[in-house]
C-alpha cells in the first residue's frame, strides 16, 4: 500500500461512487454523500474514468452506498442506546463525521488509516472548513505491521466502554492473518459493542452474471498494486467471528441489503453479490 500524502486509490474510488450515486441514480438516494467528492476534488473529467461507468459499475456502486448506509443506521441505533465511541478501521474518505454532525458530535469518532492518506484527509478537512473537531480523532496505523488496538488506546479510545467498530472495504486487501488478528482484537471490545465488516466472496460464489466483471475488477486491482488477497464465504466469516470470541455473528447478504434499501425502486439498482457484510456483537 502506498504511504504518500495523497488519497489512497481504493478510498478515492468508493468516495467517487458515493457521489456518482447522487449524480446519476434517481431519488430516493440510499445515501447522500457528496462531501467525499468535495474533499477529493478530482479533475472535472472524473466521470469519464472507466470505473465510473454508471451502467457497468451500477451494482458495485449500490453495494458501496448500501454498506455506508447500513453502518450509518447501525451507529445511529447504537448511539440511541448510549454507545458513544465509533471506530472506522480503514476509514479512507468516509464522511460520517461531516455528514451526520448531530450524531457525530455526541460521540468520539476514531478514524484509523495509513499515515499518508490520513495526513491528506486532515489537510483537506481543514482547507474546506470542516476541520478536525475534538470528537474526531485520526489514528495512523498500518494494519499489517502495527496493533490498531494499541494505537487506538494511545489516542484516547476507552476499551472499557462499548463501541461500534466498522471495517468497510478493507478485509480483501489484508492477509488472512491480519484479518484474524482484527477479529480476535475486536472480540475483546467491551460488552455491548458491535463489529461490522465487509468481506469479499471467492469468485466462484459470486452470481454467475457478475463473475466476468468481478474477475476484471480483480485484474485491475492487482495491476494498481491493491490486489484482493483475502476471500471468505459467509459460513467462513461467521465461523471466524464466533471462533474469535464474539457472542453472536450474522451475515447480511446482498439480497437482504436489496430488500432493505432498494425495494420499490424503478431503476433496478441493487447491490452486487461480490461483497457482503458481517455483523458481530460482543
Ligand atoms: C476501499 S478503501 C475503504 C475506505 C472506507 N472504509 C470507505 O468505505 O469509504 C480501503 C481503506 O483501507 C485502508 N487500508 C488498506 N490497507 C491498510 C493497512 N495495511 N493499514 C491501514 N489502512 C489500510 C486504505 O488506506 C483505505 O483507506
Amino acid at each position: 500500500m502506498l504511504n504518500t500524502v495523497a488519497p489512497e486509490d481504493t478510498a478515492l474510488r468508493v468516495a467517487l461512487w458515493r457521489a456518482l450515486h447522487v449524480e446519476v441514480d434517481p431519488l430516493p438516494h440510499v445515501l447522500e454523500d457528496v462531501i467525499g467528492l468535495e474533499l477529493a476534488a478530482p479533475a472535472d473529467t472524473w466521470r469519464q474514468r472507466p470505473d465510473m461507468n454508471p451502467e457497468v459499475m451500477a451494482r458495485i456502486r449500490a453495494t458501496i452506498v448500501a454498506r455506508a448506509r447500513l453502518t450509518d443506521d447501525l451507529v445511529r441505533e447504537q448511539a440511541e442506546l448510549g454507545v458513544d465511541q465509533y471506530v472506522l478501521l480503514g476509514a479512507g474518505i468516509d464522511t460520517f463525521a461531516q455528514r451526520r454532525p448531530e450524531i457525530a458530535s455526541r460521540m468520539r469518532i476514531f478514524e484509523v488509516d495509513q499515515t499518508g492518506p490520513q495526513e491528506w484527509k486532515r489537510r483537506r478537512l481543514i482547507e474546506l472548513g470542516y476541520g478536525v473537531p475534538e470528537h474526531l480523532t485520526l489514528v495512523p496505523v498500518d494494519f499489517e505491521t502495527q496493533s490498531w488496538w494499541d494505537r487506538l488506546v494511545a489516542y484516547g479510545f476507552d476499551p472499557t466502554r462499548p463501541a461500534v467498530v466498522a471495517s468497510l472495504g478493507v478485509t480483501m486487501y489484508l492477509t488472512a492473518e491480519a484479518n484474524a488478528d482484527t477479529f480476535r482484537q475486536a472480540a475483546e471490545l467491551a460488552p455491548g459493542s458491535t463489529f461490522a465488516t465487509t468481506f469479499t466472496l471467492p469468485l466462484k460464489l459470486v452470481e454467475e452474471v457478475e463473475q466476468p466483471g468481478r474477475a476484471n475488477t480483480e485484474r485491475m486491482a492487482r495491476a494498481a498494486g491493491n490486489a484482493f488477497i483475502s476471500f471468505y464465504s459467509p459460513d467462513e466469516i461467521v465461523s471466524l467471528a464466533l471462533d474469535s470470541g464474539f457472542a453472536a455473528a450474522w451475515h447480511v447478504s446482498a439480497d437482504e441489503l436489496a430488500e432493505h434499501y432498494f425495494s420499490g425502486r424503478t431503476d433496478g439498482l441493487c447491490p452486487s453479490s461480490s461483497e457482503q457484510i458481517l455483523i458481530a456483537t460482543v
